[in-house]
Order: structure tokens, then sequence, then C-alpha cells
């Protein structure tokens, strides 16, 4: 049985006003130093504050959160009681809320025993309101969160549950403004592969691909233009609408190889996660071509490819997405990302193995054995289309 879920989104530049109307007595904004810096916080704290309530702030999120930040927050959590969590950041700050409201919630589980089998009864203690200010993970509307087990060296991708997906998700380009070009680049390339993979999974479903279409044709037009005129408020908003409307449709049916080998040159290599994902989709959706093919063509139709030919409708969306990451100033390959030659060949065994037990691995459209994962590998680092 399927389930479609989705947080009530409130989007446009009004959107924030949602927030002086949610329920919630004692509220605990979860954030970072970054975002604490940009003047946002007391944007939020205004508005939560036309409402006779307690405020507190906990901006201590780390990238890429490991285990033991996320039990930091839960810490905070449970010292102030909150019934209303406010996640407010990018995917890190959302994901290290998510994992701390577990621990608030539920203090008798541990973290790696969280999957979308376990039960969590959360809602009991507080509920969530995710405020994203990057246009790319989707974290907003997910049932997922990414944490990284630092025991393991490893990033999980099954700490999961539809309870996670956030109450609400409040979209307000303005919150983008003061995004660097950078991290505008990576995170709307995340927010395309989100869309490709969710498009092409195992997974996939008809309330799904509407969704993930749409997105993907939306960052091709606008996620040029957020790059190129950051205070484009269009663009911008266009660039968050879509990266959630990604979010939605990854939520509802799953990513794929993309995710799983960027992941794991996320925890190797510290790599940025739009960075490590954008560099793995042209390989992955050559390798994953062979069973594909007419799902790539859907996706080259609607960002303008009228190809009838499956394979060369997917040859020119490859040379599409490379062509906008050019444009982004975005390397193509791991060398050019610059991993030198000796850390890739010791690490790559490592890189392989995660891959192989990356749960979004199982869901892609065609499943790589370990022989496959290791070639796939060195094309990605050296640039070389996949052929095999
Ligand atoms: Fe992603």
């Amino acid at each position: 049985m399927w389930f479609f879920t989705s947080p009530k989104i409130a989007f446009g530049e009004d959107s924030l006003e949602q927030l002086s109307s949610i329920e919630g007595k004692r509220v605990l904004i979860i954030t970072d130093l970054i975002v604490s810096k940009l003047g946002l916080l007391e944007v939020v704290t205004s508005e939560l504050k036309k409402q006779p309530r307690a405020v507190e702030v906990f901006d201590q999120v780390e990238a890429e959160p490991s285990f033991e930040n996320v039990e930091k927050v839960a810490a905070a959590l449970l010292r102030f009681q909150p019934d209303l969590i406010v996640a407010l950041g990018g995917g890190s700050c959302i994901d290290a809320a998510k994992g701390a409201w577990v621990l608030y919630e539920r203090p008798d589980l541990k973290l790696d025993a969280v999957s979308p089998l376990t039960k969590l009864d959360l809602r009991r203690k507080a509920r969530l309101v995710a405020i994203p200010t990057t246009a790319g993970t989707g974290s907003d509307a997910t049932w997922v969160a990414v944490l990284t087990d630092k025991s393991q060296n490893m990033k999980l991708d099954y700490f999961a549950s539809r309870e996670l997906v956030p109450d609400y998700s409040i979209l307000n380009p303005k919150f983008l403004l003061k995004l660097p070009r950078q991290a505008t680049a990576h995170t709307g390339l995340d927010a395309i592969d989100q869309g490709i993979e969710a498009y092409v999974s195992q997974w996939r479903n008809d309330f799904a691909d509407s969704l993930a279409l749409r997105s993907i044709q939306i960052l091709f037009e606008y996620l040029p233009k957020a790059y190129d005129n950051p205070d484009d408020m269009v663009a911008r908003q266009k660039t968050q609408n879509a990266a959630t409307m990604s979010g939605l449709a990854f939520g509802n049916s799953q990513v794929g190889l993309a995710h799983a080998t960027g992941h794991a040159l996320g925890a190797i290599f510290h790599m940025a996660h739009g960075l490590a994902v954008g560099i793995s989709n042209p390989y992955v959706i050559q390798f994953s071509s062979r069973d594909a093919a007419q799902l790539y063509r859907d996706i080259a139709y609607v960002i303008g490819i009228k190809e009838e030919s499956a394979k060369a409708a997917t040859g020119m969306l490859v040379e599409s997405i490379k062509s906008l990451m050019v444009h982004l100033r975005v390397p193509l390959s791991l060398r050019e990302a610059g991993i030198s030659q000796d850390a890739f060949k010791q690490n790559l065994e490592t890189l392989i193995e995660q891959t192989n037990r990356s749960t979004c691995t199982f869901v892609n459209p065609r499943v790589p054995d370990p022989e496959e994962v290791r070639k796939l590998f060195a094309c990605m680092y050296e640039g070389r289309p996949v052929d095999f």
C-alpha cells in the first residue's frame, strides 16, 4: 500500500507569515552558525513572537551532521522541552533536527536503530517546521535524514520514517538571496538529480512522476538565472519551489545510484552533497540507460529535447546536464574536483563497499554488481563516458 505524504507548504515572499499562526508555546529554532550570521534568525524569531511564547535558539548544527552532533541537538531539546521545533537552514540543519526530534520524543531509541520499519510515535511532544535556506536537498518535504556515522565514516541513508515528514515547510525566496553562487549551483544540481532519480526509480509512481518532471523542467530554466543573478527573486522562488517538488518526488519514490555514490564520496572526501551527486549524475544516467532509456527520453522531452530515439535523447540529456554544469562552473569529474589519483585509489574499495550497501542502489533502474561500481567510479574519476 502506498501513501503520498507531504508537509503543508507555504510559499512565496509572504510565506513566513504562516509561522505566526502555527500553535506552540515553547519553540526551539535549530540552525547553524552560518545561518545565524545572515540575520535570518531575527526575522524568524520576531514572526514567531507575534504570539506570546518562549523562543530559544540552538545554532551548533554541523555540516553533514554526525550522530554526536545530533545528540547535542537532542540534549538542547530535552533541556528546553519545546512543543514546536523550527529547523532553519540547509539540509544539514533540517536533517539534524529530524534526528534530534526522534531522540527527544523517544530517548529509548538509538539513532542507528531507526529505519522505515520503526514505529516512532512522534508528535506527542512537538511538531516540526522546516524553513530551508537553500534550494536543493528537499529535506523539508521528505521522510529521510542523512546522518553521518563517524565510527564507520559513512553516511546512513536509511534513517527514514513517514512520521519524519515535517508538519510545515515554509519557502521564502528572500531567504535564498544571500546563498553564495557555489552553494546555489551545488544544491540546484542535487535537486535536478533528485527529480531525475525519483522519475527513473523502481519505486516510481504517478504522483511522484509529475512533481519530478516539473521540478527538472523548472530547474533547467531557472537555476542558471539564479546563479547568474543571485538577486533575481523570481528565479530564487522558482528554484526553491522546484527543490521542494523534487523532495516530494523522491520522498514518495526514491533516489538512486547517483545518491549512493554521492553519499560515499561525501563521507570519504567531505565533498558537498550537491557537488558529489552532481558529478555522479551524468555517469549514472549513462550506466542506467540500458534499462531506463524510455524514462530518460521523457525527462529529455520536458527540457526541450524532441528526439524520437530513446538512446539519442538520453545522450542529449547527458550533454545538456554537462553544459549546465559548465555554466555553473562545476567540475565534470572527480579528478577535476581536485581528488588526487592516490587518494582515489586508496579509498576506492571503501567507495565501492559503501555504494553497494546503500539503500539507494537497490531501487536504481539498473542495479550494479561490485565490479560495475568499480568501473563506474573509474569513469567518474577520469571523466570517461560509461560504455558498459
Ligand atoms: Fe540529494
